[in-house]
């Protein structure tokens, strides 16, 4: 019988994940069935929010069971086909499991198609190319309406969706203003075109820090983290600011004890919008993202950043190093 490889999950993490909280294991081919194709991963995404998805608790997807594939994005690779729309060799991205081959229904979740341009590396369309740079894109754009001029603060600026926010504000006419959890990483945004980066460990009042960054305030904070950080920023927002809320990685690793923001009156006082988003809610402004995103990157105003591990069965690794914080750019295995 032929076999395919899933990593499953064992228990349910506590804190930062370990390698014992997941599994390789077999599982029986997939058969397509009418309409479907079989998929062989080539790319996989290592996101924060699966981190929600491992805790018995609601997030926007059901919790994995245990002895269950994770989920995750996936970009593969059409093997077998009975759709005509979907040829054998085409490449798509779509919400699947952390399994080498999956079945993939034509009205599956996310299903896109993937037209990948000569010479750029394939993970890139997983990245800042791909979902990443959407999400950039929407919450940036749609929710925060930055505009040239704005001045843009933007945490965890040297991960995945951060680097990619530094270089399209920067694009756009933005003063930009990273914040970033080591040296390594300050450099790192700072070369990527931030006009100011803070090491928020390496200060103990991040509020003054930014405000000596940005004495006139913030006009939009893309914020990834949450927690203590957001608490940071809000005292900083300028009259009428835009909050986009992508994202609280700060708190995925600990969900029962999230930090009581004590602020909140500050947007009160400036007349300030917070907005929590996901990305594909908008799917009305993809198309145009996706074509700004490939014209800045073939104009080199956009360089994706990626972590890239190869083989499928360094998932699990891959995924505990982006939450330690130790990776930068998009955190991706290359099947
Ligand atoms: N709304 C949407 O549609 C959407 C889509 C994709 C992602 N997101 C969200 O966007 C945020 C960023 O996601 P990403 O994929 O771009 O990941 P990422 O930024 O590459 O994620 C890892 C970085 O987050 C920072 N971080 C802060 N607190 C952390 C903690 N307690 N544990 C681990 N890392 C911590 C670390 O950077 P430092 O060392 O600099 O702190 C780390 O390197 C996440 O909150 C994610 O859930 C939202």
């Amino acid at each position: 019988m032929e076999t395919i490889r899933q990593i499953i999950l064992t228990r349910r993490p506590q804190g930062i994940p370990k390698i014992s909280d997941f599994a390789l294991a077999t599982a029986p081919m997939p058969v397509a069935g009418p309409g479907q194709m079989l998929v062989k991963m080539r790319v996989c995404s290592l996101d924060p929010a699966i981190r929600g998805f491992l805790d018995d608790r609601p997030s926007y997807l059901p919790p994995v069971a245990i002895g269950a594939p994770i989920n995750g994005m996936s970009l593969g690779e059409v093997v077998e086909s009975h759709n005509p729309e979907w040829p054998v060799g085409s490449l798509l991205r779509t919400f699947a499991t952390w399994s080498d081959h999956y079945v993939v229904r034509a009205d599956a979740l996310g299903l896109e198609r993937v037209n990948a341009a000569a010479g750029v590396p394939l993970e890139h369309y997983m990245g800042a190319l791909g979902p990443v740079g959407l999400t950039a894109w929407v919450g940036l754009f749609e929710i925060g309406k930055a505009k040239a001029g704005d001045t843009v603060l933007v945490s965890a600026a040297a991960g995945a969706t951060g680097s990619t926010v530094v270089q399209l504000a920067k694009a756009a006419g933005c003063r930009v203003i990273g914040l970033a959890g080591s040296a390594d990483k300050t450099r790192i945004v700072s070369d990527l075109g931030a006009d100011a980066v803070i090491d928020y460990r390496a200060t103990d009042d991040l509020t003054a820090a930014i405000r000596a960054a940005a004495p006139d305030g913030i006009d939009v904070y893309f914020d990834n983290v949450g927690g203590e950080t957001l608490d940071a920023v809000l005292p900083l927002m300028r009259l009428h600011g835009r909050i986009a809320l992508c994202g609280m990685i700060a708190q995925y690793n600990d969900a029962d004890h999230p930090h009581g923001i004590q602020n909140l009156w500050q947007l009160v006082v400036n007349r300030v919008s917070i907005r929590g988003f996901l990305t594909y809610d908008h799917p009305e402004v993809l198309d145009r993202a996706q074509s700004e995103l490939d014209s800045l990157a073939a104009d080199g105003r956009l360089k994706p950043l990626a972590t890239v591990r190869e083989g499928f069965e360094k998932l699990p690794e891959a995924f505990i190093a982006l939450m330690s914080g130790q990776t930068t750019g998009k955190t991706l295995v290359r099947v």
